[in-house]
């Protein structure tokens, strides 16, 4: 493990993840005080700010000292920032971009007073923000897998005046037994399952809010415990970098060779022939548009539906170096849900159409590489006019959580996992 220097903190694939823009106005040369000023009224203008004691949390935490190597342009602008990297250089810990961290602390609901669990301790940015929440009367436990972080998140939050926030060394999938319960547990990784450490030590009527990882598609979900179910109380767009440790499932984010300037991450899918797919490249794409033509953002769990498809459809993330490599856009900056065959892949771009009403439109629509492009194309812009037709109830989708082994549910998708089988459900709980 080695820290990442300041010319390595590049936009990385974990940066953002919203799909919010997050532009601010920041002057050049600003003071920390005033970039930090600048954060927060960006952050409030979008929504991603809501509540006042989340923006003075934000407000009263000098993000700039949890990430001493970056500039103060970049700790407070809009992208994570990586602070530490693998052997092979892939980044294992970074401080949350501002829009993720806001949005999960929205949904973690934190009262004065509470006993809080951390797992991904990183930077020690997030866990001040909780002991900001928390007060004096609370206590925050945060902890982390990889010891040099657990030395960094400790220097960070000394530098911040956060003393009274407690840094284990640990692995999240185990909680933290010795503090527990908490009335809050958050987890700033991306997850593959909820293990029962975490439902046996949060405390009745608390709540767990957890980046969890389903075909490809990472939502942070807060749940709460119903018995032994996890139910979820709100789904926000999220991009983590995912948990490790023993009980991790890696989660494969493969380069098409040599270098073509596509990555696909697959997570849940079946093995991808990365030879073939980067042969697809050598051919002219098959752009097909679907007719929907929907209002720019938010484009209502259209990734959920699509990994809800059926099994070659919408497993993989085609990520944003295709721009570079004069490719045609993913839909996101950073990337496009996507569907893959055994030589043929496609993902979904946008185009703009006529505003309405003084809103941004978009026709979306799927663009294949390879031999079957044609038919993948089809059937990406199929599944999106079903979408187009569906919006309405997928704004009442839902996640569960229940215990490995149980009676199977009716759900758009069902994932099983070591310790849990998760539903994705449309419809009325
Ligand atoms: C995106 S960073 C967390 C950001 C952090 N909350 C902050 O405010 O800077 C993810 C962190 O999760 C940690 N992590 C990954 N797997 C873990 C596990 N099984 N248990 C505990 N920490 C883990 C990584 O080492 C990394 O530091």
């Amino acid at each position: 493990m080695r820290r990442a220097s300041a010319t390595a903190q590049v936009r990385e694939q974990y940066a953002g993840g919203m799909g919010i823009d997050t532009a601010s106005t920041i002057p050049p040369a600003a003071s920390s005080e005033a970039l930090r000023k600048a954060m927060v009224d960006t952050l409030r203008s979008w929504g991603g700010v809501r509540t006042a004691a989340v923006e003075a949390a934000m407000r009263a935490v000098p993000r700039h000292l949890f990430v001493p190597e970056a500039s103060l342009e970049r700790a407070y602008g809009p992208e994570s920032v990586v602070t530490f990297r693998d052997e092979d250089g892939v980044a294992i810990s970074s401080a949350s971009g501002p829009g993720v961290v806001a949005a999960m602390l929205e949904q973690l609901d934190v009262r004065p007073g509470d006993r809080v669990l951390e797992i991904g301790a990183g930077t020690g940015y997030n866990a001040a923000c909780l002991a900001e929440l928390a007060g004096p009367s609370g206590s925050v436990t945060t902890i982390d897998i990889g010891p040099e972080i657990v030395e960094e998140a400790r220097r960070g939050l000394a530098a911040a005046g956060y003393d009274r926030v407690l840094v284990r060394h640990g692995d999240g999938a185990d909680g933290h037994a010795a503090n527990a319960p908490y009335d809050r547990i958050i987890v700033t990784a991306g997850a593959w399952d909820a293990p029962p450490s975490w439902r046996e030590q949060l405390a009745p009527g608390g709540r767990l809010v957890v980046p969890l990882r389903i075909r490809g598609v990472t939502r942070a979900v807060a749940l709460e415990l119903d018995g032994q179910v996890w139910r979820s109380v709100s789904i926000e767009e999220c991009g983590f970098m995912p948990m490790r440790g023993p009980g991790a499932v890696e989660e494969l984010n493969l380069e098409l060779p040599p270098n073509r300037g596509v990555r696909i991450r697959v997570d849940d899918g079946r093995p991808v022939d990365v030879d073939a797919l980067a042969s697809a490249l050598d051919a002219s794409p098959v752009l097909a548009w679907s007719g929907v033509v929907v209002p720019w953002k938010p484009l209502v769990h259209l990734d959920f539906w699509l990994a809800g498809a059926s099994a070659e459809v919408c497993r993989i993330i085609v990520l944003s170096r295709v721009r570079e490599a004069g490719l045609v856009n993913p839909i996101y900056s950073w990337g496009s849900m996507g569907c893959y065959t055994s030589d043929t892949f496609a993902y979904l771009i946008r185009r703009p159409a006529p505003s309405e009403d003084g809103q941004e439109m978009v026709e979306l629509g799927a663009c294949a590489y390879g031999p079957d492009g044609q038919r993948l194309a089809a059937e990406v812009t199929g599944r999106v006019r079903a979408w187009g037709c569906s919006r309405d109830m997928l704004a009442g989708l839902r996640i569960e959580v229940h215990p490995a082994g149980s009676p199977n549910l009716p759900a758009m998708i069902t994932a099983d996992r070591r310790h849990s089988r998760v539903f994705v459900i449309i419809g009325p709980a």
